[in-house]
């Protein structure tokens, strides 16, 4: 299940770290907030290297649906409300600035990478809201008003339009903005100790160190597996459906999302957090919908996605902890990754390089001390509710239950193991704790991968990592 931008663009690759290495800065994470920031500091002088356990973009940002603007669903009225105007008008100045800074460095590198110009719109049944909505953005001095009319096949009473967004290739556009920047691939990093990464083949010294892989995978300092979790989406691209001509997300819980590349329509939903995937069947009800609202239309690829949600809908952006003072993050995007990377790299450049970020109050990852207990103490509820199904939920099911193609959790010598089994009835067991911090997995139908529910990692069905914070396999013998 391939994006249609890693079908459509490849990145050359780059060789693995051998041996020491003393930089000014370290980065760890190849994708697009990670790649940003070293750009960024490197144009700004810095001597910089990047360390990506996988290949450049091999995560989140080859699956995103690429959607570089400043409206993220209906916030504005609630920023004002829990931030007040100061601090939600940081927010909304350092996303509008991100979309003017990506058209802006796409234009001066001449970057050839799909730019287009859009108006971004949220639409909803309540029309009353979306006027509050459109208000409050504009009254932040974002590009905001409010549409009666909605050109996409979904009942709608309106829409809040951001006018002057836009949307990209994002491979491509990494490809050509990683030519100039020093990567190691493949080089997975296993520790690190104040100015020190250590990775299997070598040690990078560093006197800044930024953490961009999606989920910091260190539970301390910073404690951020105890304030983020993960969800998952899914699209869908459409040879033979209409152009929408505009992005489109819903503003109500369950919606889609419309974009088009090309000839080609993305249709994006299905969310749900990590691991809670149910019985599946999230494709086929994209694909159900595709049929309904675009007959005649034509899939041509299908993929999912995962992001790191935070209790206020705030990205955590800035020191990683107040005991490393050296150590930067940039985590927690919400659904909006690539926006968000380049509020990240902005931000991050100016605090290595000394000077003060109007932006970083908004973002600074210590804020949740305070602001946002009740969602905190929601997600630590589903942690909980995770680690106890791992003790107390016992399961009668044998592996011979388990039909070809699927998986599932079986009771095996006595013992509860994951299970999957190939077309040709080979079996392939997993230990269904998570190697994070033991909760237990759930088996993903849809992605025919185990998927953790307290913090979002996830594995194969062969028990192999894909993405953390466990850093561990999880294949039995
Ligand atoms: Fe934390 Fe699984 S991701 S326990």
């Amino acid at each position: 299940m391939e994006s249609i931008w890693s079908q459509s663009c490849t990145i050359p690759q780059r060789q693995p770290l051998t041996g020491d290495l003393e930089v000014e800065a370290a980065v760890i994470g190849g994708g697009m907030a990670g790649i940003l920031t070293a750009f960024l500091l490197q144009e700004a002088g810095c001597q910089v290297a990047v360390v990506e356990a996988g290949r450049i973009a091999s995560g989140q940002s080859r699956n995103t649906t690429a959607k570089i603007t400043a409206q993220h669903g209906m916030i504005y009225q609630k920023l004002l409300r829990t931030l007040g105007a100061e601090e939600a008008r940081q927010y909304a100045r350092a996303n509008q600035e991100a979309v003017q800074a990506y058209k802006a460095l796409i234009r001066e590198k001449q970057i050839p990478c799909d730019l287009e110009e859009r108006c971004a719109y949220v639409y909803g049944s309540d029309a009353q809201a979306l006027q509050e909505e459109a208000q409050a953005a504009a009254s932040l001095g974002l590009p905001a008003e409010y549409a009666h009319h909605v050109p996409i096949p979904v009942p709608a009473a309106g829409a809040v339009r951001f006018t002057g967004q836009a949307q990209f290739h994002p491979l491509k556009f990494l490809r050509h903005l990683s030519q100039g920047l020093t990567v190691y691939e493949h080089t997975p990093v296993q520790q690190v100790e104040e100015d020190r990464l250590m990775t299997p083949r070598g040690c990078i010294k560093a006197r800044h160190i930024v953490f961009a892989c999606h989920f910091p995978f260190l539970n301390v300092p910073g404690l951020y597996f105890a304030r983020l979790h993960q969800e998952r989406s899914y699209v869908l691209a459409l040879e033979g459906a209409p152009q929408v001509e505009g992005m489109y997300i819903s503003g109500e819980a369950g919606g889609w999302s419309f974009r088009n590349w090309g000839d080609l329509l993305l249709l994006g939903g299905e969310n749900h957090r990590t691991g809670e995937s149910g019985k599946g069947g999230r494709y086929e009800r994209l694909r159900q919908k595709a049929a309904e609202w675009f007959p005649g239309s034509r899939e041509v690829a299908c993929w999912s996605a995962q992001d790191c949600i935070t209790p206020d809908g705030i990205p955590y952006i800035g020191r990683y902890a107040a005991s490393r003072p050296n150590w930067y993050v940039a985590t927690g995007f919400q659904k909006w990754g690539m926006t968000t990377s380049m509020v990240s790299a902005t931000i991050l450049r100016d605090m290595i390089g000394g000077k003060e970020s109007p932006y970083a109050r908004v973002f600074a990852p210590d804020r949740l001390e305070t602001a946002a207990i009740p969602g905190m103490a929601a997600d630590g509820g589903k942690a909980v509710k995770g680690l106890a199904k791992r003790f107390f939920q016992m399961t009668t099911q044998a592996a011979e239950e388990i039909p070809p193609g699927e998986g599932g959790i079986v009771l095996w010598e006595g013992e509860k193991v994951g299970v999957y089994k190939d077309k040709d009835g080979s079996v392939h067991k997993v230990d269904i704790r998570c190697p994070h911090l033991g909760c237990q997995l759930e088996w993903n139908p849809d992605e025919q991968s185990w998927d953790c529910p307290c913090h979002g990692s996830r594995f194969d069905r062969y028990g192999r990592l894909i993405s953390g914070p466990a850093q561990e396999d999880i294949a039995l013998d």
